[in-house]
């Protein structure tokens, strides 16, 4: 083990800050395949790029740049992680859930977190989107094994409901009005990075999936341990393996995940503009972590 996540965290922070001044936001986003665009939308944007904040690990994969964004989004402070790093790629999961963290030393309460999905559910069709229920962590690890800081949170944290059920409603809500076809499901974590059989795909059917991805979940658990609200969305980008006759390839997820992208942007816009005070309240623990952090 290196230096514990608390310094990292703390040390992250006064880089950032050193860079773009007194960061604050209430609301976190990270963005997924495809939704990138998101973060060029950011009205009086101040960026800095992964590469030069201490201990977040780097992303290698094509289409996931590295950056963090602080602005102004449809009327509220928001800070968003454009791309993001996977167990896959051989880093740690304590590492790969670092920029969670630092969200919640920044202040941020609400989590907005996106991903590129397989439809497990026969009955989803590539281009839907999914909110996410409760989840299945198929990673083969926990991002809190270790010590356990209790200054980000108890050693056992409570996953009853990971997923705020006011966000989620309040998203479904919007899908409709926007005439966008939205799930709500369960989302299964694997490790990846080869896609699944079609074994794997049934398998994950039976545990009870309607999605599987390769990222998330690590994400989720950290910002949970932190007491975040969390909203999953899933843009399905493909169907299982072994439902319908096609392989799975990168470029046709990264194709279908663009296409959805301004339904996609559209909807969180609209869930961001009507987040009520309840869900940016200023008493919240991460708040108080700031300051127990600094
Ligand atoms: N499996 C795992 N991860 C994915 C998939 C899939 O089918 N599609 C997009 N991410």
């Amino acid at each position: 083990m290196g230096i514990s996540s608390v310094a990292a965290i703390r040390e992250a922070i006064e880089v950032i800050e050193s860079h773009l001044g007194d960061v604050r936001a209430p609301i976190g986003m990270v963005l997924g395949s495809g939704l990138g665009g998101l973060a060029d939308q950011i009205e009086s944007a101040r960026s800095l790029s992964y590469s030069k904040i201490p201990h977040l690990p780097l992303s290698s994969v094509a289409g996931h740049a590295g950056c963090l964004v602080w602005g102004k989004w449809h009327g509220r402070d928001v800070i968003v992680l454009s791309g993001r790093v996977h167990r896959y790629e051989g880093h740690p999961l304590d590492r790969v859930v670092l920029p969670i963290q630092l969200l919640g030393g920044l202040g941020v309460q609400t989590l907005i977190i996106t991903n590129a999905a397989g439809a497990v559910n026969a009955d989803y069709r590539p281009g839907q989107a999914m909110v996410i229920r409760d989840h299945l962590n198929f990673q083969g690890g926990n991002p809190l094994v270790g010590y356990n800081d209790d200054r980000l949170g108890p050693r056992f944290p409570d996953m009853t409901v990971a997923y705020d059920k006011a966000l989620r409603e309040l998203t479904l809500a919007q899908a409709k009005e926007q005439g966008l076809t939205v799930h709500e499901g369960v989302y299964a974590s694997v490790l990846g990075p080869s896609y699944e059989t079609p074994a794997e795909i049934g398998m994950l059917r039976v545990c009870g999936a309607d999605a599987v991805g390769m990222s998330t979940v690590p994400e989720v658990i950290a910002a949970r341990h932190m007491g975040m609200r969390v909203l999953g969305l899933s843009v399905l980008t493909n169907m299982g393996a072994g439902i319908g006759a096609n392989e799975l390839h990168h470029d046709e997820v990264k194709v279908v995940a663009g296409q959805a992208t301004a339904g996609m942007i559209e909807l969180i816009a609209s869930v961001v503009e009507r987040l009520d005070d309840a869900h940016v309240r200023d008493d919240f623990r991460a708040r108080f972590h700031t300051r127990m952090l600094l």
